[in-house]
């Protein structure tokens, strides 16, 4: 039996698909190559903005004519989409067999089996079920040899006005430290060098169980073999300064954070409900910078959230120029039905977002070819992750992508390179001995 997943959306679903790859490995199912030559599709969906619901119904579209061909072949949908819509779903898109979401995952053997049994196995819950643990049980199948996800929390516990994270995925379940340094040390054994924690809001884990987490990276660091740590997704408004001080302290730590600041404007940050002000958030970013050496940023952007004004907008555009990230992820606002901002008045026409984007791009791009300039000359640590002949790739502590010529042989190495030239995406490097 071979299955063939599809996956959208951030990380965690990401991290998610893998662990159903795990799970239909302990089944015997094996990978396809292709949805064409599949028993089993699964369409692990996001429903952040309105782009990744259509990508979805328009895969559905070219699964009713795979079913046509290969009668035999079952369909599942799972993830967030899957839990907003439910039922409706799969009235829309008869072709679906199976329907279930990030809570019931750890049910798959059971719903593939219904499924088979001509049932339509839909498990869409309203809450999370008290075993939904049993899915640590289950190993993870990556493509990544060196660099491994863990999921170290479930949920969300704030209340973003525009978000529809905290209803598809529930309120905040911390993962007990036990079994995440359990994952963390089996993948060790398995040549992973580089651990990168996952949650919707990871620096509030432990919230719910009473542990700081700082102790989580900590402990992790403790797992020999641990080379780097990175984590995902830090909400500004937890990034507490144990957090700053854990993460210079410990070497593993890398040098970046993801720090999605969404807007700039107060009043925009108080209407998404964000619980920190533009002031607050270069303040984090301060001292960030005081207890981590070196440290780089990335975030996330929102453009043209409900009544956002042009003087709104430069705002937004002062934090970009003052923190000079490398990475932004800029978003349209898309409306999410069931959230606040879905009908807050003074909704902003499409043009206008579309004009107040292609300009923050415009000045990433600048402030971005110019941080490449500076890293020219500059010498790095890379984790060696990619092989192509004698092309070897990989990442900086600073999450810059970078390439190099070298023996296969380095592969999960962590070697010292000398930056020759650097362009906004991509670094050539060299080799430095010793
Ligand atoms: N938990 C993370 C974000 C997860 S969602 C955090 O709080 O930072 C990933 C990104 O999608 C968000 O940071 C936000 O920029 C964007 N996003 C979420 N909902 C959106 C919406 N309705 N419209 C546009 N972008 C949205
Ligand atoms: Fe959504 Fe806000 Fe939670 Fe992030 S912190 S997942 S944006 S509600
Ligand atoms: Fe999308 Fe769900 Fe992740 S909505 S961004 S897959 S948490």
């Amino acid at each position: 039996m071979r299955y063939f997943i599809k996956t959208f959306g951030c990380q965690m679903n990401f991290n998610d698909s893998e662990r159903l790859r795990g799970i239909l490995k302990t089944m015997g199912y094996e990978p396809a190559q292709s949805w064409e030559e599949a028993d089993l599709i699964l369409i692990n969906t996001c429903t952040i903005r309105e782009k990744p619901d259509q990508k979805v119904y328009s895969h559905l579209g070219e699964f009713k004519k795979i079913k046509e061909r290969n009668p035999k072949a079952l369909i599942g949908v799972c993830g967030c989409l899957a839990q907003r819509m439910g039922e409706e779903l799969v009235q829309k898109a008869p072709v679906i067999d199976l329907l279930f979401s990030s809570f019931n995952m750890h049910q798959l053997p059971e719903l593939i089996q219904q499924a088979q049994a001509g049932y339509k196995a839909i498990a869409i819950l309203d809450n999370p079920p008290s075993d939904e643990d049993k899915l640590w049980e289950f190993p993870t199948v990556r493509d990544n040899k060196y660099c491994a996800y863990v999921t170290v929390m479930k949920g969300c516990d704030k209340n973003c006005t525009y978000c529809v994270v905290p209803k598809t995925r529930g309120r905040q379940r911390s993962r007990s430290l036990e079994s995440i340094l359990k994952e963390v040390k089996s993948l060790v054994e398995d040549g992973v060098r580089e651990i990168h924690l996952l949650g919707q809001n990871v620096t509030a884990w432990g919230q719910d169980i009473g542990t700081p987490f700082e102790e989580l990276l900590y402990r992790v660091a403790e797992v020999p073999g641990v080379e780097r740590i990175r984590f995902t997704t830090g909400h500004p408004k937890d990034l507490t300064e144990s957090i700053a001080k854990a993460m210079g302290e410990i070497p593993q730590v890398c040098e970046h954070l993801h720090l999605p600041v969404q807007a700039g404007s107060n009043r925009i940050l108080k209407l998404m409900d964000r619980g920190y002000t533009k002031e607050e958030y270069l303040e984090k970013v301060h001292m960030l910078k005081e207890y981590v050496k070196g440290i780089t940023f990335s975030t996330d952007i929102i453009v043209g959230f409900p009544t956002e004004t042009e003087e709104d907008f430069e705002e937004t555009l002062d934090v970009l120029r003052k923190v000079r990230f490398e990475q932004v992820f800029s978003f349209k606002y898309s409306p999410r039905p069931d959230t606040p901002a879905y009908s807050m008045e003074g909704q902003v026409p499409d043009h206008i977002k579309t004009e107040r984007m292609s300009r923050l791009l415009e000045l990433q791009k600048r402030i971005l070819s110019e941080i490449a300039r500076e890293y020219e000359g500059t010498i790095q640590e890379v984790l060696i992750e990619g092989c192509e002949g004698s092309k070897l790739t990989g990442r900086t502590r600073t999450n810059r992508w970078a390439s190099l010529s070298g023996d296969e042989s380095l592969l999960g190495s962590l070697v010292k390179v000398k930056v020759v030239s650097s362009k906004p995406f991509n670094m050539e490097c060299e080799l430095v001995e010793g």
